[in-house]
Order: structure tokens, then C-alpha cells, then sequence
């Protein structure tokens, strides 16, 4: 199994070099961390679990030109190559699937414990210190102000309108970071999740208190 996955890390890695920030090798180590933590309480299979984190944003960086189907095939054939069982294979397709795929789409209907895992192991990286820094890279890269007190989160955007919207960075803490918590899939995400969640509340607190020079 240790080979599998040392295989596995080494592909992703050469795959992703030269990704943006947000997506980088760093980002998906972080998942693979995240997500073998809560398998520890959650007891999910281990290898799918581990492929799976390591694999869900494969397609994220250079392929994907919003060809859903990229991420899996890639990750088939790569599994593919290592000899492994189809069944195993197509299930790990099936977590990557469910994560590239947006919500709002509603098509795939697949659920497994092992992809609530993943899913939580990549939400996770979304919020509390990281969350922050990621969100912030991304606002920079879109050349997004901080804040603007004028201009107020819109809490019920379409998914059009969340691509296209060209948001203060703050504003995506109420559009998504703040609501990650509450879509939390497993017991142990669910404890990390609130005590992430917790200290974005407290970041925000000191934004808006330093940003009328109050503190
Ligand atoms: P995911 O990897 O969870 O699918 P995305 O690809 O949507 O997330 O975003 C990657 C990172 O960029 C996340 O940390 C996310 O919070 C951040 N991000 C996405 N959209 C915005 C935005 N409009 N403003 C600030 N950060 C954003
Ligand atoms: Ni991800």
C-alpha cells in the first residue's frame, strides 16, 4: 500500500508543478493530512481515502478546461497503470467526480463514507488560518480589494454570478467560508470545522476593529 501511494505522490507532484497557489502540491499534502486525520476516527478504507485526497484536484491546474470528466479519466488511467482493482479504481473516480462536480449541478447521485472524508479534508483547507491565506491569494490573483464597507456580501448568488462576481475578498468569508461549517459530512470534520470557523470570527473581528483604527 505504501508503494501505491508513494507512486501516487510522486505523480500528483510532477502534475501540479507550476500550479496557482490555491491548488498547489502544498494544498493537496494538506488535504492527504486532513483527510487520514479523520480517517483515524472515521474508519474509511484507508487506500481509497488516501488516493482519493491525493488525486481530487488533478485535473485542476493545466487540463481542465471545464471538462469535468478530465480529473477522473486522468486519475483512472493513472491508477490503471499501477495494477489496481477496478472496483477500487472507479470509486475513487467517483470522490473526484463528486468534488469537481458543483453542488448546484445535482446530477451524480454517489455517496460513500470515504468521500464525506475527502470532501471534509478539502473543505477544511478552505477555512480557519489556511482558509484565510487561501482566500486572500485568490483575491490577489483576481486583484480584488480587502473590503469595501459600501459594498455588502451577496449570501444567495447563483453559480454564474459566484464565478463572474468580482467581490471584496472579506465578502467571501459570509458567501462560502462561513458556511462550510454547517456542511460538514463527519463527526470529527464537524470538531475541527468549529473551532476554524471560531477563529475566522475572531480574524474578522480584528479586521473591521484595525480597519476604523480601534485597536
Ligand atoms: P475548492 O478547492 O474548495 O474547490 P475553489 O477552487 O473554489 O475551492 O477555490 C480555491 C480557493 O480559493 C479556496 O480557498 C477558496 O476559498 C478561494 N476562493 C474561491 N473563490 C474566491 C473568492 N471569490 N474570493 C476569495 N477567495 C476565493
Ligand atoms: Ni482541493
Amino acid at each position: 500500500m505504501n508503494s501505491i501511494i508513494d507512486k501516487t505522490i510522486l505523480f500528483v507532484k510532477e502534475t501540479l508543478s507550476g500550479a496557482e497557489a490555491g491548488h498547489d502540491w502544498f494544498h493537496i499534502e494538506r488535504v492527504f493530512l486532513n483527510a487520514q486525520h479523520l480517517n483515524e476516527t472515521e474508519k474509511g478504507d484507508e487506500l481509497v481515502v488516501a488516493l482519493a485526497a491525493l488525486l481530487h484536484d488533478i485535473a485542476d491546474s493545466k487540463f481542465n478546461n471545464g471538462d469535468e470528466e478530465i480529473g477522473p479519466r486522468i486519475a483512472g488511467e493513472f491508477l490503471n497503470s499501477l495494477g489496481l482493482e477496478p472496483s477500487l479504481i472507479t470509486h475513487v473516480q467517483q470522490i473526484i467526480k463528486n468534488l469537481s462536480y458543483k453542488a448546484s449541478l445535482g446530477k451524480i447521485n454517489f455517496h460513500s463514507k470515504e468521500l464525506d472524508i475527502v470532501q471534509d479534508a478539502d473543505r477544511l483547507d478552505a477555512i480557519g488560518a489556511i482558509g484565510i491565506a487561501r482566500a486572500f491569494t485568490y483575491g490577489g490573483y483576481k486583484n480584488r480589494v480587502l473590503y469595501d464597507p459600501e459594498i455588502a456580501p451577496n449570501l444567495h448568488m447563483s453559480k454564474e454570478e459566484y464565478k463572474n462576481s468580482s467581490t471584496p475578498t472579506i465578502n467571501h468569508f459570509y458567501e462560502k467560508l462561513l458556511k462550510l461549517k454547517d456542511l460538514m459530512k463527519t463527526e470529527s470534520g464537524k470538531k475541527i470545522a468549529a473551532g476554524r470557523h471560531d477563529f475566522m470570527l475572531l480574524y474578522l473581528d480584528h479586521f473591521y476593529k484595525e480597519w476604523q483604527g480601534k485597536i
